[in-house]
């Protein structure tokens, strides 16, 4: 392969764990109602992970939905980089014992990005370079979590906030002479760690011996979050030339209905275009945007040849934006 290549977006797919937790069975458990998390978040349940599904068994459904809708098998993958920042194990990667059930193709390689709620797309921004370099001809870009596990389940903050989950999507190297305009236009990734303890997890291996929980100031979150991903979005759009009009939809990484349209307002997008799905899942970190966006492609909205724009902010502060043609 020779010359830079065009990663191709060719199939998503997702996974929710069976279980429902809902505001209701949550306002028993702590001192919350549904209404307050619903106008202060638009979450309405979220999905937990049963005792014995890991990190990993979410992220195989979702790969193998994501290669079903690609018309691809997993032998024909030859990279995983896999999202998390609840890795089944400390070591070894999450996309190794991936890699080992899907059986993709021997000689690929296959580890773990670590950013967080942006980690899909650190993930897709690692995937892209890679094919484009033509070192890998194709990948499996996953993003799974288990936050039910590292959840204070007697902090209100922040327990009614997220889920468990995971979603995958399949890229191939192309020729940019076949592919066209479709692809991935660029990813664009930002990261400011003096913010760290305003959403952290205070534990971890070599740190404390322990797993830890998440700790978040969630107001303060907020209000970087809207500026951080505003800026992205604008920034990304102007590198390659898009007005922001032009883009068909915005697939955001799923925390709060709030922030979604804080930033659409900010930033003078329509809000029909926005993809919002948390109120079935809640924030499922990494998962969230190949989540939402295998669900607009299954439901039909998002369409072959539409431009889209994934966007997510969280703990690091790590965030970011990436174009694509679908
Ligand atoms: O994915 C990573 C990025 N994370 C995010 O994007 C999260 C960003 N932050 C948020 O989504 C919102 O800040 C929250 C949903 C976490 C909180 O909403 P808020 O409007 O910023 O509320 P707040 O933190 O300022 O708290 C308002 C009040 C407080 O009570 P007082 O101090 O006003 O008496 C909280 O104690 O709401 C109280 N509160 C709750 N009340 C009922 C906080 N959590 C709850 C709860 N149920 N679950």
């Amino acid at each position: 392969m020779s010359g830079e290549q065009r990663s191709l977006i060719r199939g998503l797919g997702g996974y929710l764990p069976e279980r429902i937790l809902t505001n209701a069975d949550l306002a028993q458990m702590v001192d919350t109602t549904d209404s307050w998390i619903v106008e202060r978040t638009g979450i309405r349940e979220r999905h937990i992970a049963a005792d014995g599904e890991t990190t990993s068994t979410l992220a195989i459904r979702a790969a193998e939905r994501a290669l079903a809708a690609a018309g691809m098998r997993a032998d024909e993958i030859e990279l995983i980089v896999l999202a998390t920042a609840t890795p089944d194990q400390t070591f070894p990667a999450t996309a190794a014992r991936v890699q080992a059930a899907l059986g993709t193709a021997s000689g690929g390689a296959a580890f773990d990005v670590q950013a967080v709620c942006s980690g899909f797309l650190f993930a897709t921004g690692v995937a892209d370079n890679f094919l484009a370099r033509g070192q890998f001809r194709s990948a499996l870009v996953i993003g799974a979590e288990t936050f039910s596990r590292i959840l204070d389940w007697t902090d209100r903050t922040t327990c009614v906030l997220f889920g468990d989950g995971a979603g995958a999507m399949v890229l191939t190297a192309e020729d940019p002479k076949s592919a066209g305009d479709r692809g991935i236009m660029g990813v664009e990734l930002h990261t400011d760690g003096s913010k760290h303890d305003l959403l952290f997890v205070d534990g971890g291996p070599s740190s404390t011996k322990t797993v830890g929980h998440l700790r978040m100031q969630g107001n303060q979150v907020f209000k970087h979050a809207v500026v951080n991903l505003s800026n992205s979005i604008e920034s990304v759009a102007r590198r390659h030339g898009v007005p922001l009009s032009e883009v068909d939809w915005f697939i955001p990484h799923q925390a709060n209905q709030r922030i979604l349209e804080a930033v659409a307002r900010r930033i003078g997008i329509d809000e029909k275009k926005v993809i919002s799905t948390l109120a079935h899942h809640a924030n499922t970190s990494a998962a969230s945007i190949p989540l939402a966006f295998a669900e607009a492609v299954d439901d039909g909205r998002i369409r072959p040849g539409d431009l889209a724009l994934m966007e997510a902010m969280g703990g690091g502060f790590s965030w970011g934006a990436a174009l694509a043609r679908v």
